[in-house]
Order: structure tokens, then sequence, then C-alpha cells
């Protein structure tokens, strides 16, 4: 069996878990929410991923404290990352600031730009309007997400849901690189990437860390990459043919969809 470390170096100089713990769906109740994590611990997660538009922040933030208080994990021992809203792009230090306080920490390990798209304020619907696009200058937006690495308020920066021509564009004006550009399980792992497995479920939290103790066949990989391969979060609420910076799906992928 091929032996997958726990743990990736990134470019910051940090090293990353391998597993996230997701909270992308709401969890039922703060409960529910404080289970799952004193369970993720207990089982070896130690990165655990929200964002602000998934409303988890709250929930994590009370459900980590709870945990660090309880002497169940400390915060330097936990990686933590959220993404930065695309209506809160004008100002990434002040979304940061709400994301710490949300979540009841002083620093993040890791701040995402989570869309590249850019949206009035106070839009949250999945499908914005045509009036609800403002133009797009990710350079700008970086330099936000550099002055947060600067004021120490996160250890690294990245992205998310950039295809990799939007990632090259960057790379030839940032002045701190992305660390992270945020797959299937066991497959992703033996890609070299991490992934985030999401679940509340204290079976299914515990079976899906489990991934390390087995692997695939050779036989496996090969039916795997004759999958055919489709982005299954498409994003075709972010097309207009007036303001938003993408005309079409291709656009908004640069092709690589
Ligand atoms: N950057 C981005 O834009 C982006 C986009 C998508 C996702 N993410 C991150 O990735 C995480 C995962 O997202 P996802 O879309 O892959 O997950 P998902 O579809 O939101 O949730 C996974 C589902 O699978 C179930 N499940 C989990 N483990 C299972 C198991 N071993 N057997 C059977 N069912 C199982 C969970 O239910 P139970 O809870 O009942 O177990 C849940 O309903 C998110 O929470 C988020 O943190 C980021």
């Amino acid at each position: 069996m091929e032996i997958i470390e726990r743990v990736s170096q990134l470019n910051s100089g940090m090293k990353i878990p391998r597993i996230g713990f997701g909270t992308a769906a709401s969890p039922q109740n703060i409960i529910q929410m404080k289970q799952a994590v004193a369970t993720a611990l207990k089982v070896g997660y130690k990165h655990f991923d929200t964002a602000s538009i998934y409303g988890t922040e709250p929930a994590l933030g009370e459900a980590l404290s709870e945990a660090f208080r309880n002497g169940i994990a400390k915060r330097d021992d936990v990686f933590v990352t959220s993404k930065m809203y695309a209506a809160d792009h004008d100002d990434p230090v002040s979304a940061l600031k709400t994301s710490l306080k949300n979540l009841q920490l002083e620093y993040l390990d890791l701040y995402l730009i989570h869309w590249p798209i850019n949206l009035r304020k106070g839009v949250s619907h999945p499908s914005p309007k045509e009036e609800d696009f403002l133009p797009l200058d990710i350079e700008s937006i970086w330099r936000g997400m550099e002055q947060c690495v600067e004021l120490g308020l996160t250890k690294s920066i990245g992205v998310s849901n950039f295809s990799s021509k939007k990632i090259g564009d960057l790379l030839s004006y940032a002045k701190i690189s992305p660390a992270v550009s945020q797959v299937l399980l066991r497959w992703g792992l033996e890609q070299g990437v991490s992934v985030l497995p999401k679940s509340y479920n204290s079976c299914r939290i515990t079976e899906n860390y489990q991934v390390f103790e087995w692997s695939l066949t050779e036989e496996d990989h090969e039916k795997i990459s004759k999958l055919p391969q489709k982005k299954i979060v498409r994003r075709e609420g972010l097309i207009n043919s007036t303001t938003s910076p993408y005309k079409t799906i291709q656009d908004l992928w640069d092709g690589e969809i």
C-alpha cells in the first residue's frame, strides 16, 4: 500500500493536513456541529474548512472554542480555512476580521478568494441579477489578501474555483504567491492534493478518516482515469452577457471544463 503523508508543505512554509473537515452544509443545530467537531478531533482531523457564505463560521467557531476550553485540542494544532465572499472583495481585511470574529479566532491558517467574481454589497443569491455584478479586478483583491498576511490575520492565502489560466495571471503580479487552489477522496490524496469530505455523522466522519488505511489498486486507478471528468459546481448563475466578466461558462473556467 502506498503510504500517504498526513500533511503537505505549502509554499508559505506552513503545513496543511491532507484531510479537511468540510462544513458547506449547515448543521441541524449547534449541538450537532459540536458533536461532529469533537468526533473529528478524536479520530484525528486537524483541518477545518468553512466560508463566509456557508453560514457555518459561527457554529464551527463555537465548536472549536469549546474543544479548546475543554483541552481536547489546542489552537496551534488545528488548521482553519475560510473563504471571502464575492460581495466583500472591496475590503479583504475587514472581511477576514468579520470571519475571525465569527470563528472566535485571532488568526486563520488559510484564507481564500472563494470565486473569481465581484458582487455588490449584500448580494448573496447564488444566481446574482445583472445589476449585482461589479467590474472584476483580481489584482486589487489580491493586494488586500496580501495585506491580510502582512497584518498577521492569516498565515497563508490562496484561491478557489480559479482556472489554471487565472492562477497563471495571478502569479505574474503576486508578491505573495497563492499557497492553495482548492477533489474524490483517496483518489485525490494519491494525486497529491488535500481533500475535504463533509459529514456530520459520527460513523461516517470516522470512516472517512480511515482513508489512510487502505489504497486503490492499479485497476481502480485505471477505471477512475477513464471516467468522464465533469465539474459538479459549475455556477452557470455567474454568467450573463452584459455585466458579468463571464459571457459563457467557458469564459468562467477559461475552457477548463
Ligand atoms: N471551494 C469551494 O467552492 C467548495 C465547493 C464545494 C465544496 N467545498 C468544501 O468541500 C466540502 C465537501 O463538499 P462536497 O460537495 O464534496 O460534499 P457534500 O456533497 O456537501 O456533502 C457530502 C455528503 O456525503 C455524505 N457523506 C459523507 N461521508 C459519507 C460516507 N462515508 N458515506 C456515505 N455518505 C457520506 C454527507 O452526509 P452526512 O453528513 O449525513 O454524513 C453529505 O450529505 C464542503 O463542505 C466544503 O468545505 C468547497
